[in-house]
C-alpha cells in the first residue's frame, strides 16, 4: 500500500494588513519591510473567524477536490501552534465537528512551521501501514493571535490562513509520495518560542504585564539557520533519491522571508521559474504556508497531475522537514 497526495485546499481571510498599515502602529517602513522580507501584506482573521473555522473550510474544499464525501475521512491531525484552545479539545477535534466528521481518530501536531510536512509524514506512516485509507491534514493558523503589534521585529512577518490535503491509499507506486525527512534540535527552542500560556508560565498578571504569551523570535539568527537547515535538508533529499534540482517543476519552501528563499533557491542552482512564492501576499502563515503556497500553484493552473513538488521547511522547535511527491490529484 502506497500514499498519494489526492487534494488541496486552502483559505485566506478577507482582511488584508498591509505594510502601509504598519507603518502606523510601528516604527517601520513598507521599503524596509519589502527589502527585509519580500512580505507586502499578509491576511488577518476576523475577531470571530478561529483556527479551526479557517481550516475547516480548506478542509471542505480539499474533501470535495478528493471526489470524496467527508464521512469516507477516517483521521484528522491539525498542524498548529495557534490552537482554538489551549490544549483541549485539540483542533483537529473541533475541525472533525464542524465538519461532521465522528469516531475517527483526530489530533494536533506542535512542529511550528514545519507542522503540516510532519502531519504528511504521519499520514504517509498511517496509509502505509494498511491503518487509514483518506488521512485529512490541515495547516492551520491564527498566528495574529500570539503577535504582539507594537513589536516590529515580528509583527510585520506573520498572517492568518489555513491549507489542507487528504492523503490517501493507492496500490500505484507511480503516484505515491516518494520520501519525507522531519527532524528536529531542542537546543535551539529559544530561537523561536511563546513562553506562556503552560506549565512554566500559567495564566497570571505577570504573563499578561510582560507580554509572554507573545510570539518572541531570535530573528537573525533564526535567519542565518534557516538557510543553512533548508538547504542541506533539500541536496540531502535530492541526493538519497538520485533526483537533481533541475528536474524539479515545483520547488515549494516555507514563506518566512523571500531573501532565506532566494538564498536557498541559489545554492541550489534552482531558476526563479522553479520557486513558489507567496512570501508577497500571505506573509508568514507557519504552518498553513506550505499547503497555501501548494494550492496556490493549484488554483493558478500551475500544478498539474503528476508534476513532482518539492516542500522545504523550518520553524520553531527547532523543526524542519522536506518531501519529494507528485501531486496526485486531478488537474484543476
Ligand atoms: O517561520 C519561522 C522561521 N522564521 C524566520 O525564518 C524568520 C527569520 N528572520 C528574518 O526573517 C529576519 O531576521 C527579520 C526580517 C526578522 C529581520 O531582518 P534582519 O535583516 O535579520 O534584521 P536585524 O534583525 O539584523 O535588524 C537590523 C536592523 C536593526 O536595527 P539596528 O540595530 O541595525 O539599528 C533592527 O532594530 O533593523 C531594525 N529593524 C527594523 N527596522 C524597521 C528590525 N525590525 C524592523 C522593522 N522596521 N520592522
Amino acid at each position: 500500500m502506497y500514499a498519494k497526495f489526492h487534494a488541496i485546499g486552502a483559505y485566506a481571510p478577507s482582511k488584508v494588513l498591509s505594510n502601509a498599515d504598519l507603518e502606523k502602529m510601528v516604527d517601520t517602513t513598507d521599503e524596509w519591510i519589502l527589502k527585509r522580507t519580500g512580505i507586502s501584506q499578509r491576511r488577518i482573521a476576523s475577531d470571530d473567524e478561529y483556527t479551526s473555522d479557517m481550516g475547516v473550510k480548506a478542509s471542505s474544499l480539499a474533501i470535495k477536490r478528493a471526489g470524496l464525501e467527508h464521512s469516507d475521512i477516517d483521521l484528522v491531525v491539525c498542524a498548529t501552534v495557534t490552537p482554538d484552545y489551549f490544549n483541549m479539545p485539540s483542533t483537529a477535534c473541533v475541525i472533525s465537528d464542524k465538519l461532521g466528521i465522528y469516531n475517527v481518530q483526530a489530533f494536533d501536531i506542535s512542529a511550528a512551521c514545519s507542522g503540516f510536512v510532519y502531519a504528511l509524514s504521519v499520514a504517509k506512516a498511517f496509509v502505509e501501514s494498511g491503518m487509514k485509507k483518506h488521512v485529512l491534514i490541515v495547516g492551520a493558523e491564527k498566528f495574529s493571535s500570539i503577535v504582539d503589534y507594537t513589536d516590529r521585529t515580528t509583527c510585520i512577518l506573520f498572517g492568518d490562513g489555513a491549507g489542507a490535503a487528504v492523503i490517501s491509499a493507492t496500490n500505484d507506486k507511480s503516484e505515491s509520495i516518494i520520501d519525507i525527512h522531519a527532524s528536529a534540535d531542542g537546543s535551539y527552542a529559544d530561537f523561536l518560542v511563546t513562553p506562556a500560556p503552560g506549565s512554566i508560565h500559567p495564566v497570571s498578571q505577570q504573563v499578561i504585564d510582560e507580554g509572554l504569551n507573545f510570539v518572541q523570535m531570535k530573528g537573525n539568527e533564526t535567519f542565518k539557520l534557516a538557510v543553512r537547515t533548508l538547504t542541506k535538508d533539500v541536496k540531502d533529499i535530492l541526493f538519497k533519491n538520485k533526483i537533481d534540482s533541475k528536474e524539479i517543476p515545483h520547488f515549494i519552501p516555507h514563506q518566512a522571508n523571500y531573501r532565506i528563499i532566494k538564498a536557498v533557491g541559489d545554492a541550489l542552482k534552482m531558476d526563479e521559474k522553479q520557486v513558489v512564492l507567496t512570501v508577497e501576499k500571505y506573509g508568514n502563515t507557519s504552518a498553513a504556508s506550505i499547503p497555501m503556497a501548494i494550492n496556490d500553484i493549484y488554483e493558478s493552473g500551475r500544478l498539474k497531475k503528476g508534476e513532482l513538488m518539492l516542500l522545504d521547511t523550518f520553524g520553531g522547535g527547532l523543526t524542519w522537514a522536506s518531501a519529494l511527491l507528485p501531486f496526485a490529484g486531478e488537474t484543476l
